[in-house]
C-alpha cells in the first residue's frame, strides 16, 4: 500500500508541465489537444459541458491568466466531472483524457508554472460519483485488491488517480 501511495505521488509530480502544455504521462498536450477526445459514448453524454469548456479554452488563445480564470477551470473540471461520472456507469477503458484527474492536475500545474496561479484543490478535484461502487473495481486488473485495503480517507483519491493511470496504460 506504501509503494502504491508513493506511486500515486510519484506520478502526480511527474506530471508538472514547464510551459502551459499539460503534461501527462509524458505527453504534452497543448490546449487544442486536451479535450480533444475521440468519439465515445460518454464523450456525447457530456456534449454540453465538453464543448463549453472547450469554446472557452479555445477562445483564451493560449493567454495563461483567461486559461486559469476560475470560470475556465470549473468548466473544464465540469467537463472531466462529467466523463468520470459516465465513465464508472460505463466501466470500459477509454481515452485517457476522459474524466481524468491527471489532465485536471497537470492542467493545474500548468497554471502554477506558466501563470503563477495556484488553484484551490477543490477547483481541480474529481468526486467519485454515487454510482461508484464495489462492483467497479472489481473489473480492474491487479490494482482492484489495493484499493480495497486503501482506508477510506484515501479510498477516493486512490481510486480517481487508479482509475486515471490504468486506463492511460491501457492506451
Ligand atoms: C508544447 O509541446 C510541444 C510538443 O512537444 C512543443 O512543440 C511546444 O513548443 C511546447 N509549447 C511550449 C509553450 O513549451
Ligand atoms: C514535453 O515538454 C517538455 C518541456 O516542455 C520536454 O522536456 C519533453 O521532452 C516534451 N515531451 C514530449 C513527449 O514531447
Ligand atoms: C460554461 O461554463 C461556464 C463556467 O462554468 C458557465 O458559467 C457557463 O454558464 C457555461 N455555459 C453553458 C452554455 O453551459
Ligand atoms: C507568485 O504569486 C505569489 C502570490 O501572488 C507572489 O508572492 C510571488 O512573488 C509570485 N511569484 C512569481 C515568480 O511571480
Ligand atoms: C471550493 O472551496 C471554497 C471554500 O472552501 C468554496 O467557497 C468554493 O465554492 C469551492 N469551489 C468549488 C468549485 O467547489
Amino acid at each position: 500500500m506504501f509503494s502504491f501511495v508513493s506511486f500515486v505521488l510519484i506520478f502526480a509530480l511527474a506530471s508538472r508541465a514547464f510551459a502551459f502544455n499539460v503534461t501527462v504521462n509524458n505527453r504534452n498536450l497543448t490546449t487544442t489537444q486536451i479535450l480533444n477526445i475521440p468519439d465515445s459514448v460518454v464523450k456525447t453524454a457530456c456534449a454540453t459541458k465538453c464543448t463549453n469548456a472547450s469554446q472557452l479554452i479555445q477562445s483564451c488563445n493560449d493567454d495563461t491568466a483567461c486559461l486559469c480564470r476560475a470560470d475556465t477551470v470549473s468548466a473544464l473540471l465540469q467537463c472531466e466531472q462529467c466523463m468520470f461520472n459516465k465513465l464508472v456507469e460505463v466501466n470500459k477503458p477509454m481515452d485517457f483524457r476522459v474524466g481524468s484527474q491527471s489532465v485536471l492536475s497537470a492542467y493545474a500545474d500548468a497554471c502554477k508554472a506558466t501563470a503563477n496561479i495556484t488553484l484551490a484543490a477543490n477547483q481541480t478535484a474529481l468526486i467519485l460519483p454515487s454510482t461508484w461502487d464495489q462492483s467497479f473495481i472489481a473489473v480492474l486488473p491487479v490494482g482492484g485488491a489495493i484499493v480495497v485495503v486503501v482506508t477510506t480517507t484515501f479510498l477516493g483519491m486512490a481510486a480517481i488517480f487508479l482509475l486515471s493511470n490504468m486506463y492511460t496504460a491501457g492506451e
